[in-house]
């Protein structure tokens, strides 16, 4: 499979229409241009991602490459599954994709609501066993399924906090591959999107040169664990998009070590993945090695 997504839609992944519903009240979330519902599909709780009435052509081919993405990635604990998709109403330029319901929602509203209810001394949700352990495992899990998406030479474009859910077991599963591109070689690629772009989360070379790579991705897991280790802040807080962004991070310009975040994680990992020269970036493997050899407690 040199050129899997040249090849096409396979049919056993096509439920037909009488083997689905979608709840259209129950609104998971919605983006620029799709939107994602909670449904029903073979018997299981799954989320629906649609694009929306109306949408450019194009969003239908980014929908449509996701389900490719999502086939020829396969199962993995960390990334989300596939259950199937319905393209039979393509001419009438609908699509729908499924896939597994999270029931915890999305990482990013997790984190904000555990804040919240930290900072108020409450004990309600499940606070007992919400622990720097918890922590430290999003982690180790965010770089195993990112370690394994690399392998399989697919970037993900998008990597953060809000495209990262949480099954009943608060198990970590990377989601939205709306972005991906899929690598024939570790070769640079130019996006050519017209979304706004996660600046927040990018790295030098993409903010100035629009370069995406794995070692890209690598650059915005640092921004995600950040994210983890903040309890859903956002990253930069106090900036704002303008081109200095860029010249401030040539010099150096680097976020701090978030609360929650022991220094010698905060050094060894997030920095390591800010450092200018990408291919001085430690790869997902070597991070999941140390996050799991120093920060890997009995469970
Ligand atoms: N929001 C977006 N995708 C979701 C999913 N698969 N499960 C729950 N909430 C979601």
């Amino acid at each position: 499979a040199s050129r899997p997504f040249a090849q096409p839609y396979r049919q056993e992944y096509e439920i037909p229409n009488w083997q689905f519903q979608i709840d259209n009240d129950n609104i998971l979330g919605s983006g620029a241009f799709s939107v994602v519902k909670k449904g029903l599909a073979k018997g299981k709780e799954v989320a629906v991602k649609t694009v929306k009435p109306g949408a450019d052509k194009s969003y239908l081919k980014a929908l449509l490459s996701e389900i490719k993405i999502l086939i020829y990635l396969g199962k993995h604990d960390n990334l989300i599954a596939l259950v199937g998709a319905c393209t039979s109403d393509l001419r009438k330029g609908i699509a729908c994709v499924f896939v597994e319901f999270c029931e915890l929602g999305d990482l990013l509203h997790y984190l904000q609501k555990y804040r919240e209810s930290f900072l108020r001394g409450s004990s309600e949700d499940s606070l007992d066993d919400f622990s720097a352990n918890t922590l430290h495992r999003w982690a180790i899990e965010i770089s195993s399924g990112m370690a394994y998406l690399t392998e399989k030479k697919v970037i993900h474009g998008d990597l953060a906090a809000r495209n990262i859910l949480l099954n009943r077991n608060r198990t970590a599963k990377i989601t939205d591959f709306g972005l991906s591109r899929q690598l024939y070689s570790y070769t640079m690629y130019m996006k050519q999107n017209q979304e706004p772009l996660p600046w927040r989360w990018m790295a030098i070379e993409s903010l100035s040169d629009l370069k995406f790579s794995p070692q890209s991705d690598i650059w915005a897991f640092g921004v995600t664990i950040w994210e983890i280790y903040s309890l859903g802040q956002v990253p930069f807080p106090a900036m704002n998009w303008d081109v200095d962004f860029v010249q401030s991070l040539q010099d150096g310009l680097r976020m701090p070590c978030p609360d929650m975040a022991p220094n010698e994680l905060y050094t060894t990992i997030m920095m390591a993945c800010w450092r200018n020269d990408p291919e001085s970036r430690p790869s997902f493997e070597a991070l999941g090695n140390i996050l799991m050899t120093r920060y890997k407690l009995a469970q």
